[in-house]
């Protein structure tokens, strides 16, 4: 089942992509490859078939079938819990976090966390929101001459990070947020990559070398543990941001939350809550600089919508819905997360194939938005793919940048409107080309990031 013939003519050229695997590569090599770019270990068929196994012994199948896809995300979710890699790579130093959670552990943290992402709520965060944009223009155009490209990610990187520790501790307690974002950068070149010791198997208990020598997480865990003891010396605030919510523990029963909980969902969604919408927004100015005539026409939307403001309101939202459509596109062309990995508790079939107990599960989402049974064109870049009427005839585990089921990202409706305002204001202001013969590389270590940056020449026209 297509999706529906693109509604314009599109460009004959293509974005960057990154071409799948032709070849079986041993373990080693495997192991080479993911350590340069995990995108170039998916396979080639991936693209094109619905799901096949491979590996040794226990080995894995790779599902890119949507209704496989609900199947392992919601049909049977409790059968399939997230994976050891999934969770080596996600673990903090001690305890526990959302993100590694199973069961009731995970659902008592989310019901913990749900109000600080319900709409009001996030209505309320928008002034948090326009400061970010303003602030965020005013670093670029003390970045930008007319000349010299400059790299969006890091900015974007700045923005978001502004709010996510806005909404976090909500202005009133001060994080040194250059070394916040300089030991996320240290945790994705290190621990955020694969080791051999994962592709061997290797319990999670056994540490890896560079946990041994990496000194980002004891960095970031200090860091948590000075802002948890000022905040329970000053005490809660109305209305509570998230901080607030988790030191006051469970809401069903009262009972406080573990302390290790608290200080690693802290990190957890400094971390989770910034270098993915970043990325959503680096990878959509790209796509703006690479189709002038989508940007063009995306600025003329933002121009109707804001008129001389540059600032978006949570009221101009609906109608920035083109500026929407990008970004949608940008999280299809480029997820942030790429893979979601899943694990068989028990023996069980997907779509006509025979699952054994204790095979890994890979949920390839860099394939499944460029697979060529769901989409038409799948490499082209299109907004209009998520137009309402070309949105409504896919099936729903076609397009996952957020994940699916009971753990589908719960930061999902928060992330798309910062990116959203934050883009607005870029637009309003800025215009985006690539220097001639640019190509930014997609490279996942943990995260899709653009190797090197992404270098953009910017020109303002107003
Ligand atoms: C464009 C931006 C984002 C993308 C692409 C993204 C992607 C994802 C994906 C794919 C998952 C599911 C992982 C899995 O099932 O294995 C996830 C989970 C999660 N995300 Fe996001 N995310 C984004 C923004 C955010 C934001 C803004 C926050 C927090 C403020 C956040 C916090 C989380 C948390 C805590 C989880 C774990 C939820 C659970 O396991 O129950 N994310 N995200």
């Amino acid at each position: 089942m297509l999706d529906t013939q693109p509604t314009k003519t599109k460009l004959s050229a293509k974005p960057v992509a990154v071409p799948g695997l032709t070849f079986e590569p041993s373990l080693w090599q495997s192991y080479k490859i993911a350590r340069q770019n995990v995108l170039e270990l998916i396979p080639e068929r991936a693209y094109h078939e619905p799901i096949f196994c491979g590996g040794k012994g226990r080995g894995w199948v790779m599902v890119a079938d949507p209704r496989g896809l609900e199947h392992v995300l919601k049909s049977r979710v409790d059968a399939y819990p997230k994976n050891a890699i999934l969770k080596r790579l996600m673990k903090p130093r001690r305890g526990t976090n959302l993100i590694v959670s199973e069961g009731e552990e995970a659902r008592l943290q989310r019901r913990t966390f749900a109000p600080v992402f319900a709409a009001r709520a996030l209505k309320n965060a928008t002034p948090a929101m326009t400061d970010a944009a303003r602030v965020m223009l005013d670093r670029l155009e003390a970045a930008r001459n007319d000349s010299e490209p400059v790299d969006v990610f890091t900015h974007m990187q700045s923005a978001t990070c502004d709010i996510i520790c806005d909404l976090v501790l909500s202005g009133r307690d001060t994080l040194d947020r250059d070394a916040l974002r300089k030991a996320v950068d240290g945790f994705v070149a290190t621990q955020g990559r694969i080791s051999i010791f994962d592709l061997l198997g290797v319990p999670n208990a056994i540490p890896r070398p560079f946990e041994l020598t990496d000194r980002s997480r004891v960095r970031m865990d200090r860091m948590a543990d000075d802002v948890i003891a000022t905040r329970l010396r000053r005490g809660s605030s109305e209305p509570p941001d998230l901080l607030d919510l988790m030191l006051g523990g469970d809401p069903k029963t009262g009972d406080p939350l573990d302390p290790l909980m608290v200080r690693n969902n802290l990190l957890g969604f400094l971390f989770a809550g910034h270098e993915t919408t970043a990325l959503a927004l680096t990878w959509a100015l790209y796509l703006l600089a690479f189709d002038p005539a989508v940007q063009k026409l995306a600025q003329e939307e933002v121009q109707a919508a804001l008129g001389d403001r540059e600032m978006a309101s949570f009221e101009d939202l609906e109608n920035l819905q083109l500026v929407g459509r990008v970004i949608d596109e940008a999280l299809r062309l480029y997820a942030p997360a790429g893979f979601l990995t899943r694990v068989a508790l028990e023996d069980d079939e997907i779509e006509g194939q025979r699952i054994r107990a204790g095979m890994t599960v890979i949920l390839p989402i860099h394939a499944v938005h460029r697979h060529r049974l769901i989409w038409n064109d799948p490499d082209a870049f299109d907004p209009d793919r998520f137009l309402p009427e070309n949105k409504a005839t896919r099936h729903r585990f076609a397009y996952l940048p957020f994940g699916a089921g009971s753990r589908i990202c719960i930061g999902a409706a928060l992330a798309l409107q910062e990116a959203k305002m934050l883009m607005a204001s870029f637009l309003a202001r800025y215009t985006v080309n690539l220097l001639p013969g640019y190509t930014p590389k997609p490279q996942m270590w943990f995260t899709l990031r653009p190797a090197g940056g992404m270098m953009l020449r910017l020109s303002r026209h107003s």
